[in-house]
């Protein structure tokens, strides 16, 4: 789906698919760059991350394993509360493996601040964090987030993988989303 195509209910087109595409080149080199001689197992956070994790492991010009994780987080409307539940769990064990954690976007960190101590417990080699983007609550967080694409304001964001009531995922660009489909 393009933007033209829910243009009513954009207020704006944050990045498009050809910047997104651009920015997840760049993070998988630099990606490439840091994990140089090391085996990588990227980690999906399902279901936003789809885009992301597709895009990305295709920029790679190097062989990286693909495994995924659902979590579902209880919180009051759209917040999470930091209480999260594994609706599915890696099918990979992650002993001494090098991990790269990879969703689309932090909001306020709780829920990828439970899954790196998760997964942490499981004695990786490394575990590091990569998001296409992040929210400015999610700068308070404890846990350090390596990779980023982009830091963008607390607005509603949907596409690429970003949905509001499982709607826009399929939107090739980000856009921001107009008040009167939410309120
Ligand atoms: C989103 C996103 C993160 C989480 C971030 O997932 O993919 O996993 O929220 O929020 P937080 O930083 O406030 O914890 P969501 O629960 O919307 O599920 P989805 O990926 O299926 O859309």
């Amino acid at each position: 789906m393009d933007a033209a195509d829910v243009e009513a209910d954009l207020v704006n087109i944050l990045y498009t698919e050809d910047e997104i595409r651009a920015k997840l080149g760049e993070l998988a080199a630099t990606i490439e760059a840091d994990y140089a001689g090391k085996d990588i197992l990227i980690v999906g956070i399902l279901r936003g991350a789809v885009m992301v994790m597709a895009d990305l492991a295709r920029a790679f010009h190097r062989h990286v394993e693909m495994d995924w994780m659902a979590v579902s987080s209880y919180g009051s409307g759209t917040k999470s509360s930091g209480v999260v539940r594994i609706l599915k769990d890696l099918d990979t064990d992650i002993t001494n493996r090098h991990v790269i954690v990879v969703d689309e976007i932090i909001d306020t960190g709780l829920t990828l601040s439970w899954l790196v101590s998760n997964l942490a417990s499981r004695n990786p080699a490394s575990l590091e964090i990569c998001t296409l983007l992040r929210k400015p609550e999610a700068l308070s967080m404890d846990v350090d987030v390596k990779y980023v694409g982009w830091d963008i304001p607390n607005e509603f964001v949907v596409g690429y993988g970003l949905d509001y009531q499982e709607r826009y995922r399929n939107l090739r660009d980000i856009g921001t989303l107009a008040p009167h489909v939410y309120s």
